[in-house]
This record gives C-alpha cells, sequence and structure tokens, in this order.
C-alpha cells in the first residue's frame, strides 16, 4: 500500500484537489483500459465535488458510477445517497442511464438488495465469486466516530471478508455497503475529511496501534493507493 496524507488550506482547496486527482486516474483508465470505475460516499463533504466534476467537460459514456454504500431508504428519499450524487453531478450532465450502478433499496429486505448489488458487481466486472475485482477509484469519507462507508464500530459488517457487499447497521438501521476486502481492492482509495470534528478519530485511525473494530477507517488498506485529503481544520494535530 502507497499512503499518502494531503493536508489543503480549507474544503473549497480539499475539493479542487479532490477534483483534479479524480481526472487524472480518469484520464488513465481510460486510456489504459477504456473505462473509469468510481464509487462515490455520501455525507456532506463530496456534494461540492460531485458538482465540481459535473462541470467538467468528460468523455461520461466511458465513466461507470457505483455507490461504497447506502442508506435504505427509496432512492427519492432526502437521505439517499443516490439522490444527491444525481441531483449535484449525475443529472446535470450526459451519462447513459446504463452507466449509474445504484444500490437497490426497494426488496424491503436489505440482505436480498445486498446480493442483488454483489451479483451485478460480479456481472459488471466479470468477476467469479471469491474475487474482489479493483475499482478504479473507491472515494470515501469518515465520519466523527471513524467509521467509514456504513463501516461502523463493532458491527456485524466489519466481519464479512468474503462477500463484496453486506448490510451495515447504523444504530438499529440497515444500510447496504462495500466490505472493506473490497475497498481494499481498488486502485485508489480516496478519503476526504474536512472540520475540526474529525480530529480525535484522525488520531486513533493514524496512531500505530488502536483497535480496528472501534475504529473501522483503519481497516482500510488498499492493495493500489491510499490518499488522505483533509482540511487545515481536520489534519491539524497531523502535520508534520
Ligand atoms: C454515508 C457515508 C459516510 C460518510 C461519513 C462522512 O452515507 O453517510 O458514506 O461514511 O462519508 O459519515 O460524512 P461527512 O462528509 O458528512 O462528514
Amino acid at each position: 500500500m502507497n499512503k499518502k496524507v494531503e493536508i489543503l488550506p480549507d474544503l473549497s482547496a480539499l475539493v479542487a484537489r479532490a477534483r483534479d486527482l479524480i481526472l487524472s486516474k480518469l484520464a488513465t483508465a481510460i486510456q489504459e483500459r477504456g473505462q473509469f470505475t468510481i464509487a462515490l460516499s455520501g455525507g456532506s463533504t463530496p456534494k461540492p465535488l460531485y458538482e465540481a466534476i459535473a462541470s467538467s467537460n468528460l468523455p461520461w459514456d466511458k465513466i461507470h458510477v457505483f455507490w461504497g454504500d447506502e442508506r435504505y431508504v427509496p432512492p427519492d428519499h432526502p437521505d439517499s445517497n443516490e439522490l444527491m450524487a444525481r441531483r449535484a453531478w449525475l443529472d446535470r450532465v450526459a451519462i447513459p442511464a446504463a452507466n449509474i450502478h445504484a444500490i437497490p433499496t426497494l426488496s424491503a429486505n436489505p440482505a436480498v438488495d445486498a446480493a442483488k448489488y454483489e451479483q451485478h458487481l460480479q456481472e459488471f466486472f466479470h468477476a467469479a465469486p471469491g474475487n474482489f475485482p479493483p475499482l478504479d477509484v473507491v472515494l470515501l469519507g469518515m465520519g466523527d466516530d471513524a467509521h467509514t462507508a456504513s463501516l461502523f464500530p463493532h458491527t456485524e459488517a466489519l466481519n464479512v471478508r468474503d462477500r463484496l457487499i453486506t448490510v451495515g447497521n447504523k444504530d438499529g438501521n440497515p444500510r447496504i455497503t462495500f466490505t472493506y476486502p473490497f475497498i481494499n481492492a481498488a486502485r485508489s482509495v480516496i478519503f476526504l475529511a474536512a472540520g475540526a470534528n474529525k480530529r480525535p478519530a484522525l488520531a486513533q485511525v493514524f496512531a500505530p496501534t488502536a483497535d480496528d473494530f472501534t475504529y473501522p477507517s483503519r481497516l482500510i488498506k488498499p492493495q493500489g493507493e491510499l490518499l488522505w485529503l483533509l482540511d487545515e481544520a481536520a489534519g491539524l494535530e497531523l502535520k508534520p
């Protein structure tokens, strides 16, 4: 794993850096493999990034968008990660509907929807069961409790190592989430974290020893590169 931490002056610098990085990885992926695959995160931090990507002139038909996690609500619900990304990015550009790989949430059984999304991913990547195909970029946020995607502290989802997708648990409410081994198969994992409220969790995630089940973002150790993009407020105590 190649890990890098960058501390940007503020949220708008962080967004500009994330956009530039993603656009450069997109160009390389399309040149080398003919397409670019990215998994999006929810939360509030990436919204201006999605807006910035939407205003770029890109080969939309070669871009495939997935989600690293989803709240278990219909796609038109205000809490839906899909809805946020559609409004900020996907509805504003000419991306083919078939390139938008949203997480299903309508069967009334989260385990059934998790299995459906897993099957969809296996088919898309021509991956045999048990294989973890690499996305070009997995974008992640981190909560104040050090959760990432919907991998919450001390939940069952942290024990799932034999699947791509599982059911997460946020205070008793189901969510659908990538498993950490699937995230770790990515070519690049990019965390975006902004705000002073992230400092205590970041200190634990970056500590040489701490409990991975208490601070789940510690489980993210991709085969490719790991990039942490922080604003000053989040990264204050990590400055060299
Ligand atoms: C979600 C997320 C989640 C999020 C973090 C950070 O659906 O809630 O994917 O993991 O990224 O909670 O959220 P903020 O960007 O709002 O700090």
